[in-house]
């Protein structure tokens, strides 16, 4: 494995490939295409109409949709392709639905478009072709069409063989372009905006940063180890999704094109846009904000999604509206996970397991790595180190844990391995530019890799999964999919040359960063299917695209165990949840080299309070199970993993709401403060829903941390010692090494368990606790979902329970927030403990009336000194209606 790393640092070459050449060489700001106003035709769903390049005179076709839930649809493709272009398939969940658009106005070179309820205004300008998108008073988009490339049109500026038009040679690598030079780009004028968001991943900050100076944010999945913070490169994963924001509204754009993909921001100053301006206007003309953004792909259409809000969260709504929203996680799944490349063997799992257990800490799962294989071949078992790999998950079973396993996208070059067999006789390879099954280096040696976009080969995948094929797998074993960008060691940039082809002759180029999102989507589908559709799947994948979430979580790859990973953390975390994306964690302690005890203590508290949650280490690392590091460590350890569990009700409500209305589970800060400039570039804190403000300690040594409480009007209290805190704004606040600073928003209504248990499935029978904190009107809502935590049911038969809480005029109740089933067979804990804190004045005595009870008056301490009022031992069941009063 030492080799194999050091070949790889060795095998990236420096240069980004030619897209940006050429795409460079046009100057943004006037079109070269002009529309053909007589081809206009207007139908149900579209406006059609062709544009014209001046110079070569080649024909483009235009498509315009205004799609149902403020979002619009611009697509672009050659009018008659040599060869049809690449159209991104199986990301949007459904063909999105249409709404009629209505020819408004037109004058010379000039086509005005209305939308049905006229809240949008569609201008496209002929020549230069610009299409201008208005809402109600502003204009959040200008699109130009900037480039289709085309041979001819750089004849005059440098010889076409410089520009790597038909191949290019990078050192040693050479990618022929059979079909010649494909790319596309648009042009985007964003007015008002002066903060863009989004398009991971990388490690970079929460906000986008202007590129004009340097390199575009580049997103092309490439497997990087060791890579270096701050790079505008991207890294395993890519959403082409950015967020643009400003006080009164949030904009998005969305486009769908799996090819590599580079994007260019820019932003000035620019006078304010107002269609029709009288000199005096003119005169006192303000300067706005202006982004501009260039999306260039190096292939397949223009087809691209505006997306237009208002706020953030309707941008989230549109966006899984096309792509889907995140999968609910089985509980287990946010629990602790305990990795490490590698757990040896049999022993050293058992073992492990029961590490945990005797340091009395919480974990849910624990994985293996690509040692536990018989030679780096998926889906067999090494035969010295897991003689016996049922008995091994039955031990866990009996723990109530959990097994995952990974299962690389590349095949061993073995006739004697059945699934290598199997798949060269069923041409399931992607093949070279010469039509030969495609070798490249991995981690077994010689591989082959396995074309995910073919649908036959994701179902005949999908099948491995299947108990009695995968031998010895059992129901607790679930799967980690890692090097699917693909990592393909030794090759330009560590991944597949962009000339291998794939199903239906579509080149590796065209479907690159999808790679990863097909295997994903086979290995959910087989985990769905073993169980005849009865289990949520879980699998993990390092790379993604826009739509991963349907199908699982991700991480962010090989960080290395440094303060300044721990910090880039958090903005590449928040990143990928605004992209749809809310399962998501990085490797906990770093996955390179050793952290000191301190940095790993850090690491564990900021990990219980993002999504995904593991720890992980390389082969080279020391060993970094949470008891290593001396007794004080450990508490420290086991205290923030407990609080974890603790928190499991909020979380799961959290990842309700993420699955059911696409809300984020990690937000910036913005998205819930997005009147509040000084939120806007906040990466160091983030909400956790909508309730927990979280600022994990990330320095070393830090003996303070320095924490926004952003909103004027809100009122935020210390979540463990329910104390009001005095100070707004920015406010210096003491740490030790025990702290995490998490504080709860008044108005809030927290949902917990009163203890944590060795893994979730020991805590369906602990109690729940809920903390009411109340905002200036003394009032909090809050809400809890519950289901059996591992099958379809939920979906199926409505079995849950979704219950509001309310607080309202010294009255707590909780009554149902969605028409379940009362079939809800599984075994639910009561509340026995609640807390009330900021009560404005001393209650005197507090009576509960449970629906068709009797009232009885319930005993209740109340501590002056934080105002927090709490009664106890209440045994109220989870899914009754009640209400407490408080007098
Ligand atoms: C690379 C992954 O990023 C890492 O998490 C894993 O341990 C190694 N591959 C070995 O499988």
């Amino acid at each position: 494995a030492k080799n194999i790393i050091k070949a790889k640092k060795l095998g990236r070459p420096k240069q980004i490939f030619s897209l940006d050449r050429r795409q460079k060489l046009l100057h943004p700001g006037k079109s070269l295409y002009r529309v053909l106003l007589d081809s206009v035709t207007l139908s149900d769903e579209s406006v059609k109409f062709q544009i014209i390049h001046e110079k070569n005179k080649i024909l483009l076709q235009v498509e315009i949709y205004e799609i149902e839930g403020n979002i619009f649809r611009l697509k672009i493709d050659e009018a008659s392709p040599l060869r049809p272009r690449y159209k991104v398939p199986d990301v949007l969940i459904k063909e999105p639905t249409t709404q009629r658009l209505f020819i408004s106005h037109r004058e010379a070179g000039i086509l005005v478009l209305s939308s049905v309820n006229e809240d949008y205004k569609l201008q496209i300008t002929a020549n230069p072709f610009q299409v201008e998108l208005q809402s109600k008073g502003e204009t959040p988009y200008v699109a130009k069409k900037k480039t289709k490339k085309n041979p001819n049109q750089y004849k005059s500026h440098e010889k076409q063989e410089d520009l790597g038009l038909w191949q290019e040679k990078f050192g040693s690598f050479l990618d022929i372009k059979a079909h010649g030079p494909t790319s596309v780009g648009v042009d985007f004028s964003l007015h008002g905006y002066d903060h863009v968001y989004g398009i991971p991943q990388r490690t970079e900050t929460l906000l986008l940063k202007n590129t004009s100076d340097g390199d575009a944010y580049r997103l092309y999945n490439l497997d990087i180890f060791g890579h270096k913070i701050h790079d505008k490169i991207g890294i395993y994963g890519s959403v082409p999704l950015l967020l643009a924001h400003k006080p009164s509204r949030t904009s998005g754009i969305f486009w769908l094109n799996s090819s590599e993909t580079l994007v260019d921001i820019s932003t000035k100053a620019v006078a304010e846009h107002t269609p029709s301006r009288s000199a005096a206007e003119i005169a006192k003309q303000r300067a706005v904000p202006l982004t501009d953004v260039r999306w260039m792909s190096e292939s397949g259409i223009i087809d691209v999604f505006l997306l237009m809000g208002p706020t953030a969260f309707d941008i989230f709504k549109q966006f899984a509206q096309l792509t889907g929203t995140q999968a609910l996680p089985p509980l287990f799944s946010l629990g602790y996970h305990q990795c490490r490349w590698n757990y040896e063997d049999e022993q050293d799992v058992k073992a492990v397991d029961a590490g945990f257990d005797a340091h009395d800490i919480p974990y849910d799962v624990i994985w293996l790595d690509i040692e536990h294989t018989d030679g780096k071949r998926y889906f067999t078992w090494d035969k010295q180190k897991f003689q016996n790999p049922r008995k091994m998950q039955e031990h866990l079973k009996k723990k109530k844990r959990k097994l995952v396993v990974i299962v690389d996208p590349h095949i061993k070059v073995d006739p004697s391995y059945t699934l290598y067999a199997q798949a060269k006789e069923k041409g399931y390879f992607v093949k070279d530019r010469n039509g030969k099954d495609f070798e490249g280096i991995c981690w077994p040696g010689s591989s082959c890799y396995l074309d995910f976009t073919n649908p036959e080969v994701r179902k005949w995948y999908a099948d491995q999964f299947a108990f009695k094929t995968y031998k010895a797998s059992t129901n607790i074993l679930f799967v980690w999919n890692d090097m699917n960008e693909p990592s393909v060691f030794k090759e330009a940039e560590l991944t597949m040359q962009k000339d291998a082809v794939h199903y239906n002759n579509w080149e590796h180029r065209e479907v690159h960063n999808l790679y990863g999102f097909y295997q994903q989507m086979a290995t959910a589908e087989g985990l769905i299917r073993r169980s005849s559709g009865k289990e949520r799947p879980f699998v993990l994948a390092r790379s993604f695209f826009a739509g991963s979430q349907k199908y699982g979580a991700v991480w962010t790859g090989d960080n290395t165990a440094e303060w300044s990973y721990l910090q880039i953390s958090i903005p590449m975390l928040l990143t990928i949840n605004m992209t749809g994306i809310s399962f998501c964690g990085a490797d906990v302690g770093g996955f390179i080299g050793d952290p000191e005890p301190e940095l790993l203590v850090r690491w564990y508290q900021a990990g219980a309070y993002q999504p995904f949650f593991r720890g992980h280490s390389n082969m080279e690392s020391k060993r970094r199970e949470p008891w290593l590091f001396g007794e004080k460590n450990t508490q420290l350890i086991r205290r923030a993993i407990r609080e974890r569990y603790v928190l499991l009700p909020y979380l799961y409500t959290l990842f309700y709401r993420a699955h059911a209305a696409a809300e984020p589970v990690m937000r910036a800060l913005w998205i819930e403060f997005p009147g509040e400039v000084e939120t806007f570039d906040v990466e160091n804190e983030y909400m956790l829903g909508n309730a927990l403000l979280v600022h994990p300690v990330t320095e070393k040594e830090a003996k303070t941390v320095t924490v926004l409480f952003p909103g004027s009007e809100e009122i935020w209290y210390d979540f463990r010692k329910f104390k009001r805190m005095e100070d707004a704004g920015t406010v210096k606040i003491p740490v030790t090494l025990e702290n995490i600073p998490v504080f709860q928003r008044g108005g809030t209504v927290i949902p917990l368990k009163t203890t944590a248990g060795k893994s979730t499935e020991w805590m369906i029978d602990i109690s729940y606790e809920l903390h009411v904190a109340l905002d200036k009107e003394a009032c909090a809502i809050g809400e809890l979902y519950v289901d059996d935590g591992h099958s379809f049911q939920y979906l199926h038969k409505k079995q849950f329970l979704y219950r509001k809480f309310t607080f309202h005029k010294n009255v707590l109740s909780s009554r149902s927030e969605d028409s379940y089933s009362t079939a809800f067979l599984c075994v639910l804990g009561r509340f026995d403990f609640y807390l009330f804190f900021n009560q404005s004045f001393p209650p005197v005595a507090g009576t509960v009336r449970a629906k068709s009870c009797r009232e009885s008056q319930v005993v209740f301490t109340y501590d002056t000194k934080t105002s927090a009022l709490t009664l106890e031992n209440l045994a109220l069941s989870v899914d009754a209606d009640w209400e407490i009063c408080i007098s």
